[in-house]
């Protein structure tokens, strides 16, 4: 393994080669397959393996099941166009809105502004065309939110209010922050935990669990937001047989506040109290009372990981490099040009792949098909085992590669054309 091929995954820079075991090992998330069955009709990148971790998704599970209230909240940074890599995201947004979540999507402008130095105008330019994105490929005005961190002051006043319980050495930890990294840089971090917590404020219904799809660039936001779910909050929850240990954070004369409104058994401990009944009927109490005396009451977010899409020329894929990938306001001719050239799988000539067959793992036109162009299972298998048989060749992918992003394109192109923004609700245009 030479120096290049060394994996780093951090929410500012991913490179090398990328080893998914070693990264849920590395980051502790747990694989998504373990839990695939359980998940009712799930969409084809928890079926591919491409959504391949997962944080507490069996709270998101039993949620949607129960038909409980929840909600999926993601963003989009918008410093490019948005592309096929974001499409995935937004797709992911879309399928949770689909099995009852609510969505909140965020542009993330203040990081836009604060990492990449773009201007404001930039940025908000820009930024609509990600949600114009999300509505065309189907996000539906009824139960979402679109907002603007910039615009959202229950974003910003959440954020400074989180912004309290992190300190340096933990960022430093956390990010690698250096001394050369600015404040603005720093406490974009606390504005992310904030898009990621604010749909639990009792403006927007109280406590609730919160998927979140994202990248594995993105996990160290997402333990830090965990973290801070938990210590902002005043009450904490331990099992115990036949119910529930609770403490207090924030003081014991919470528990004594707490202990005046339960009305089971319990046993009234010094430091806490033992509640004893259903643990999640109990831990939904008391959440609904500390909201009530003013708390947050935050529940740990979940999250979905899923893997990073090779740059069409190979390599990861790069926003400064537009020959890299897809973008979803590529003409389709420009389009279909880049599919024309994009590295596969396939062998040094036709000979040799009919003898060999070709390597779907790593081809980036396989990926394609199996991200965004392939919708049917039985369909992207017969073209897996052509193409290991040998009987498929790079030509034949490329040709219904090339169709199908053209078409997606223009259908793509006409509906965006058709969105009205002022359909939704929005915060910041
Ligand atoms: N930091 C994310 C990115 O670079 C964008 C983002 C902002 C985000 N807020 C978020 C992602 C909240 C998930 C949840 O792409
Ligand atoms: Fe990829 Fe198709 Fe070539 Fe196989 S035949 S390597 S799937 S382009």
């Amino acid at each position: 393994m030479n120096a290049d091929d060394r994996m780093v995954v951090t929410p500012w820079e991913v490179g090398g080669t990328i080893d998914y075991d070693r990264l849920l090992k590395e980051f502790g998330i747990q694989p998504f397959s373990e839990l695939i069955d359980k998940v009712p009709d799930p969409m084809h990148l928890m079926r591919r393996g491409i959504i391949f971790g997962h944080r507490d998704y069996t709270r998101i599970v039993s949620a949607i099941k129960e038909k409980r209230n929840w909600a999926v909240m993601s963003g989009f940074m918008p410093s490019g166009l948005p592309h096929f890599g974001h499409k995935m995201t937004m797709d992911e947004i879309i399928w949770h809105q689909k099995a009852g979540g609510f969505a909140h999507v965020a542009v993330a402008d203040m990081e836009a502004h604060a990492v990449r130095g773009m201007n404001w105008e930039k940025v908000k330019e820009v930024g609509k065309l990600y949600l114009k994105s999300i509505a065309a490929l189907g996000l539906k005005p009824d139960g979402a939110i679109l907002y603007f961190q910039s615009s959202s002051n229950f974003v910003k006043d959440l954020a400074f209010e989180l912004s309290s319980e992190v300190n340096w050495s933990e960022l430093k930890a956390i990010y690698g922050f250096s001394s050369e990294t600015t404040l603005a840089k720093m406490f974009v971090t606390s504005v992310q935990a904030a898009d990621i917590l604010h749909p639990q404020l009792k403006e927007f219904g109280g406590p609730k669990p919160v998927i979140v799809p994202v990248g594995a660039d993105q996990d160290p936001h997402l333990r830090l937001t965990r973290d801070l779910a938990s210590r902002i909050s005043t009450f904490a929850f331990e099992k115990i047989e036949n119910g529930v240990r609770i403490r207090s954070r924030k003081g014991r004369e919470y528990l004594r506040m707490l202990e005046k409104e339960i009305d089971c058994e319990y046993k009234s401990y010094t430091e806490h109290l033992d509640v004893f009944g259903d643990y999640n009927k109990i831990v939904e109490f008391v959440r609904g009372f500390e909201v009530e005396i003013g708390g947050f009451a935050f529940i740990p977010p979940s999250s979905t990981y899923h893997r990073f899409i090779t740059g069409l020329t190979g390599g990861k894929m790069s926003s400064s490099k537009p020959e890299s990938y897809i973008s979803l306001f590529d003409s389709p001719d420009l389009a279909v040009k880049k599919v024309k050239r994009a590295i596969t799988g396939g062998r040094g000539s036709a000979e040799e792949q009919k003898r060999l067959g070709g390597e779907p793992e790593a081809c980036t036109v396989f990926e394609l098909f199996s991200i965004h162009l392939i919708e049917r299972d039985d369909e992207l298998e017969e073209i897996k085992r052509r193409c290991k048989n040998g009987e498929q060749l790079c030509g034949q992918c490329k040709k219904l590669a090339s169709q199908l992003v053209e078409e997606f394109l223009k259908d793509f192109q006409e509906k965006v054309k058709s969105v009205n923004l002022e359909d939704y609700e929005i915060i910041g245009i």
